[in-house]
């Protein structure tokens, strides 16, 4: 399998000023990190995090202060690099008396597209990211959402292998979170990379297949998510039926909450340690199961546990 993006010892510090180097923000700190080509990979981190400033490092916007990287095992130093990538900035600039088509056209153009490619291209990024009514709107008039849509046609432009997408769903309605994520999604049935950074953790547990998590600019996991959400955290159990006393009472001791009753129902949370001692409990006191729901960790989990250890 290919390696689309490979970072070893990435570091970037910002100085105040060029003579005091004391006065620095250390945005990001030996950061080591590998995307497999043709994966999704969601990029978290709170405010701050160094998540712009290691994607700009990759688009070459800003110089590493130490450490190197490869996008499709091209030293990024090497513009031929970006030749099969797409980007969509975090603030994106727009030229904002071109139409929507216009703006299409001059990115094409920057990648040395024209004629018939170029305009079949944009007439199907146009449709691809539902933006048909304002091919010939003026950007000028067009709200936060429709320019993160045209940014999204823009990054996509030079049918590019690996999209990298800097808070795409940032700013958009239900809907157009859902148009990201359904575009991040098709993009990766066409076997294409999608490296994107967000705060919104449920959209990266809908659409990523590996996630990295960077605090204070150091990466602090990195791992598949069927891995990292894979270990449950106890059980859900309900049952009926037991009568005896003493037994509900065995329960509720190594229950990890309290015993809810709803209609003859009895519900506890068990640990993993503790579920087949319930299990057993329920049995000897002539009980029936109804059900056992494993309680799932969600990412919203994994990264609150990151970041209150930091
Ligand atoms: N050009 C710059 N000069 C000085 N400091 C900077 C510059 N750009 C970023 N920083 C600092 O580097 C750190 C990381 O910033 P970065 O923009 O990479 O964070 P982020 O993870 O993208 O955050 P957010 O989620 O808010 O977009 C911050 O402390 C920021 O203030
Ligand atoms: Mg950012």
């Amino acid at each position: 399998m290919e390696t689309a993006v490979r970072i070893e010892g990435l570091t970037k510090i910002f100085f105040k000023n060029r003579f005091f180097k004391k006065a620095e923000t250390r945005a990001v700190v030996n950061l080591n990190l590998e995307v497999n080509g043709g994966e999704v990979f969601g990029f978290l981190g709170p405010n701050g995090a160094g998540k712009s400033t290691t994607i700009k490092v990759l688009m070459r916007l800003l110089f590493p202060t130490a450490g190197r990287a490869w996008i499709f095992d091209v030293p990024i130093e090497e513009s031929r690099a970006r030749r099969r990538v797409g980007f969509l900035p975090e603030n994106p600039y727009f030229y904002d008396y071109l139409t929507a088509e216009e703006f299409l056209f001059l990115n094409g153009r920057l990648f040395g597209m024209g004629g018939k490619e170029l305009k079949e291209r944009v007439a199907h990024l146009i449709e691809f990211v539902g933006l048909e009514e304002h091919r010939k709107t003026r950007l000028r008039k067009f709200s936060k959402g429709m320019l993160q849509r045209i940014g999204l046609a823009q990054a996509l432009i030079n049918d590019p292998d690996l999209v990298i997408l800097d808070e795409p769903t940032s700013g958009l309605d239900p809907l157009g979170r859902k148009m990201v994520l359904d575009l991040i999604k098709k993009l990766k049935e066409q076997g294409k990379t999608v490296f994107f950074s967000t705060h919104i953790l449920p959209d990266a547990e809908e659409v990523c297949d590996s996630i990295g998590i960077i605090i204070n600019g150091e990466l602090k996991r990195t791992g598949k998510l069927l891995d990292i959400l894979g270990r449950t955290k106890g059980y859900q159990v309900e049952f009926e039926g037991v009568t005896d006393e003493k037994i509900l009472k065995r329960i509720a001791r190594i229950a990890k909450s309290e015993m809810e009753i709803r209609e003859n129902v009895y519900a506890v949370e068990a640990s993993d340690e503790e579920l087949y001692n319930i299990v057993e409990l329920i049995r000897i006191g002539g009980g029936r199961i109804i059900r056992i729901i494993p309680q799932k960790r969600t990412l919203e989990d994994v990264f609150i546990e990151e970041v209150s250890e930091s």
